[in-house]
């Protein structure tokens, strides 16, 4: 049996959340592998809903959920974060939650740099606010604090004085006060304990599990169009969101994750700033963003919509290597007489097959569309795929011949149960 990486295909907010919860029943060990809490990953069941930043969306299903080496983690936010799940009568505790103690801490003078530069910033990326870049920024500078050096509060010292000598700089072009080592140092060593009970070498845990047969699931967070290296470059986030990372992100060898499955929505959105050629400012657009209730889980933003682009996911499908996707929100289309569907750019005079990495090209594309007929039926909470009327087949069936890649799960609806099993991705 094969693993599986989940990980998301277009600007984030595919549905990632909805289908790891719906395979962790399938699963033993659920690991996030990249990113922090700028992640919003929702779940929906029997009408509850579970929002989740940092926590692997296993934990709802009470599974071994490991927040990985490649994760930046704000110890802070973390321990709201299991009290209100706790809240919601799910516990989390040691015996459930494992944090790798060589994971870096995303701290208070993170989220100040993040916000002052996108205030001061004339080329907003639109971030999440939440300290990520700068977090990223010091772990390959080589100078952030991880959570081992939480046991270690003699070592800890120098290595505060060390990262606020350098944010001491930053802060004051920025026009922020210094931070006080003193007072980081006590904040810290006042969570020390909470936070060091989940702390474990987390790639040996996977290391076990995978010698003992244990099915493992990659959570990804964001989209393959935020990773650093293919995404909208600047407009992106910090961390590789593709599907290698879940290797380097979780101390796995690369065969660890197994069989690679894409969340696509079947239309585009987009949080923040950056190139969004099949953006629609008109009732589609309204449609889609009302419909699909696109709002953003932590920051509360509208989510930019569009048609569904099959030149991204097709890029997507070849970066991250997917053997399948999820295709989600199929609903959404419900009602819309004609549907469109990104073949190609136009930029200037040339029609392009994929996104060229230039920024400027990037805002030049123009997409070239493809119209196929819509469908008035509901599909909603459709749990069989012969329960889908014929339009909405013929639509999955073009978005898989567009991308390269066969449909794997279709979701219809955010209920965990309205989810329809094509091809079981843990049969590789
Ligand atoms: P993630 O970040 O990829 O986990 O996705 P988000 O949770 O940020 O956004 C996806 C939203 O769509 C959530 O509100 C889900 O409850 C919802 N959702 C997921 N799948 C479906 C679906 O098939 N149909 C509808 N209508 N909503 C869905
Ligand atoms: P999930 O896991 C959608 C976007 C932000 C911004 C850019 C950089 O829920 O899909 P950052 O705070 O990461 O430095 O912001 O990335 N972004 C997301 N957009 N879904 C997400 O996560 C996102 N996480 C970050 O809006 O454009
Ligand atoms: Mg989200």
């Amino acid at each position: 049996m094969a693993n599986v990486t989940v990980v998301g295909a277009q600007w984030g907010d595919e549905g990632k959340g909805k289908i790891v919860d719906w395979l962790s029943n399938r699963a033993d060990v659920v690991v996030r592998f990249q990113g922090g809490h700028n992640a919003g990953h929702t779940l929906v069941v029997d009408g509850k809903v579970y929002k989740l930043a940092l926590l692997p969306s296993g934990v709802v299903q009470g599974k071994t959920s490991v927040i990985g080496n490649g994760v930046v983690v704000d110890p802070w936010h973390l321990l709201g974060e299991i009290a209100k799940i706790a809240d919601q009568g799910v516990a989390i505790t040691p015996d459930v939650l494992i944090l790798a103690d060589n994971a870096c801490l995303i701290l208070p003078l993170h989220r100040d740099l993040d916000q002052a530069r996108e205030a001061a910033s004339s080329q907003k990326i639109g971030t999440t606010g939440r300290g990520i870049g700068p977090a990223y920024e010091d772990k390959v500078g080589r100078r952030a604090i991880r959570v081992a050096d939480l046991a270690d509060p003699d070592a800890l010292k120098p290595k505060i004085e060390r990262l606020l000598s350098h944010h001491g700089a930053l802060r004051r072009g920025l026009g922020l006060p210094d931070a006080d080592a003193t007072e980081l140092f006590d904040q810290l060593m006042e969570i020390a304990p909470k936070i060091l009970a989940y702390a474990q070498p987390a790639w040996r845990v996977l290391d076990q599990a995978h010698k003992a047969g244990k099915r493992i699931l990659f959570e990804g967070a964001q989209g393959s169009l935020l990773d650093v290296d293919h995404g909208t470059y600047p407009f992106v986030t910090s961390s590789n969101t593709v599907a290698g990372q879940a290797a380097a992100g979780s101390g796995m060898g690369p065969k660890g994750p197994g069989y690679v499955l894409g969340i696509v929505k079947a239309y585009t959105t987009r949080v923040g700033e950056g190139p969004f050629a099949c953006e629609l400012n008109d009732e589609v657009g309204t449609h889609l963003s009302t419909v699909g209730r696109e709002v953003g889980v932590n920051t509360g933003r509208p989510r930019r919509c569009g048609w569904f682009d099959a030149v991204l996911v097709r890029q997507s499908v070849a970066i991250n290597g997917i053997d399948g996707i999820a295709l989600t929100k199929l609903d959404v289309l419900d009602g819309l007489k004609t549907l469109k569907i990104c073949v190609g750019y136009k930029i200037g005079d040339r029609v392009l097959d994929y996104l060229p990495a230039g920024m400027r090209d990037q805002a030049a594309a123009e997409p070239v569309y493809e119209e196929i007929e819509g469908w008035s039926e509901s599909t909603a909470g459709a749990r069989s795929f012969k329960d889908l009327n014929a339009n909405a087949i013929k639509y999955v069936r073009r978005v898989e011949e567009l991308i390269g890649a066969p449909v794997a799960l279709l979701s219809t609806s955010p209920e965990r149960d309205d989810t329809i099993l094509m091809r079981d991705p843990f049969a590789g």
